[in-house]
């Protein structure tokens, strides 16, 4: 077997406020809940520890705040096993996520970014030497787009692989000014990116589109269903997904994030890194929190080996 090249995470660290209630509120109205939980999360530190428990080494650059959330969430990385060297502890809050979940399963979620909002363009640039020697760049949009962008530069021009999940949306994000080798969204944020629903156009004006916006695979998760791959072949690709009964959807698609960094940065292929981020994201549904119920490689792969036997 080669040996596992490491992930660049550059995201978030958040701790989780976690409620759930009947129907979710409208705007201007209370809704009272029984329950409230405080669960580590952060798009960023899901996804690492998503990867690193796929056998990946993780250079995860963030920040937290010098409060005892901030030195809690330090210790408990390193118990996960993830290199908290690039971690800066700022003066003030940790990141904070409000998040209320319905009966359904539908979530609204509000971010206090907190010590995230401090990740620097600067900070990045001093960890150029660290992210030049990544299998893999990984970045979502809870930290400032200036640190990812210039996290994305440096990947370019190492020509290291670049996974961008662009959440939450960023409107006026600059494309053009990096290659992102893969896009990972979801509906809702394929359409903001891209300005259309591509499943609802002709394949040549998606590919135009990404062409124009230097997006080499959109990959596009849909909760249940099959992942499609747009990208410049002359097929959409349809990855199947395995079929859990969710109880909580959150942290979802990092795990599937996190997942395919290392599977890609691994070198695997494209469909066999999907085939196991599906996995991984359908397994993290069956928990609760984003990051206690993450698969583990051997768990992700005796899933696919089922699901393989049963075809
Ligand atoms: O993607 C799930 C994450 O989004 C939560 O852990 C929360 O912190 C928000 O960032």
């Amino acid at each position: 077997m080669t040996e596992a090249k490491s992930v660049a995470v550059i995201g978030s660290l958040n701790i989780d406020y976690f409620t759930r209630v009947g129907s979710l509120p409208a705007p201007g109205e209370t809704v009272c809940s029984d329950s409230l939980n405080l669960f580590r999360g952060g798009k960023g530190a899901n996804q690492a520890i998503a990867a690193s428990r796929q056998g990946s080494e993780i250079i995860f650059i963030g920040a937290v705040g010098n409060d005892e959330h901030g030195k809690k969430y330090l210790k408990a990385l390193e118990k996960e096993g993830i290199d908290i060297a690039h971690i800066d502890s700022v003066k003030g809050n940790t990141g904070a996520a409000f998040i209320t979940v319905d009966r359904s399963g539908e979530n609204m979620i509000v971010i206090s970014s907190g010590a995230n909002s401090s990740l620097t363009r600067e900070h990045i640039k001093a960890k150029t030497k660290q992210i030049s020697s990544a299998g893999a760049v990984l970045g979502q949009f809870e930290v400032p787009i200036s640190s990812i962008l210039e996290a994305a530069r440096i990947a370019n021009q190492n020509e290291i692989p670049v996974i961008i999940n662009p959440s939450p949306v960023e409107k006026s994000f600059p494309w053009q000014e990096i290659r992102t080798d893969y896009l990972l969204v979801n509906e809702y944020e394929a359409s903001e990116v891209l300005g259309f629903e591509p499943w609802n156009k002709e394949l040549s004006l998606v590919r135009q589109r990404l062409h124009e916006l230097r997006v080499e695979n959109l990959i596009i998760t849909r909760g249940g269903d099959d992942t499609l791959v747009y990208n410049r072949g002359d097929e959409v690709l349809n990855i199947s997904t395995l079929p859990v009964l969710p109880i909580d959807t959150v942290g979802a698609g990092d795990a599937f994030a996190g997942c395919f960094a290392a599977r890609i940065s691994n070198g695997e292929s494209l469909e066999d890194a999907l085939a196991a981020a599906n996995c991984a994201g359908a397994l993290t549904t069956l928990g609760a929190g984003a990051q206690n119920p993450i698969p583990d490689r051997e768990r992700v792969d005796q899933h696919l080996e089922h699901l393989a036997q049963s075809q």
